[in-house]
């Protein structure tokens, strides 16, 4: 069953935030390639590709409701950063900004009712805890570590062994 235009058309916002989440991932890879710190440079290229998952999942349920998909436009993502703790921290208020919406796109079908769309957007908020928690814990980590580049580079490894 199709789902009301006001909703479909939140949704295929998140479809855009997903996208935007993956670039912004992918340039904060670059900025650890540049920093040679080649582990956290592999950790948010996996968290890039984990992103545009979560857009093809959004564009999927939309197709699935028999709703029209129209992908939006991106701005250009962060690119300077002062070291690595601001760009976990970049990645912390990202993934709240998400969590936000996702709820506000929950609440929203629940005012139209659309009870066909609670199971996927479920899945999405048990996924948005599990994704700043993960977040969260590096940055703990990366402030721990300080401005020790043997802590640093530790924890460098030890992001690089995600697979
Ligand atoms: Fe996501
Ligand atoms: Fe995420």
């Amino acid at each position: 069953m199709k789902m009301p235009g006001e909703l479909a058309e939140a949704f295929n916002e998140q479809i855009s935030m997903e996208l935007a989440s993956s670039t912004a991932y992918l340039q904060m890879s670059a900025y650890f390639e540049a920093q040679n710190l080649t582990g956290m440079a592999s950790w948010m290229r996996m968290q890039s590709e984990e992103e545009r998952e979560h857009a093809i999942r959004f564009f999927e349920f939309v197709v699935d409701r028999g709703n029209t998909v129209r992908v939006g436009g991106l701005d250009a993502p962060q690119a300077e950063f002062a070291n690595p703790e601001q760009v976990f921290e970049t990645a912390l208020e990202q993934e709240q900004a998400v969590t936000k919406a996702i709820h506000d796109l929950y609440r929203l079908a629940t005012d139209h009712g659309d009870l066909g769309s609670f199971p996927f957007l479920q899945s999405f908020i048990q996924e948005q805890n599990e994704e700043e928690a993960t977040v969260e814990t590096i940055l703990e980590r990366v402030r721990l570590a300080g401005n020790e580049s043997s802590a640093i580079l530790l924890l460098d490894s030890e992001l690089g062994t995600r697979t």
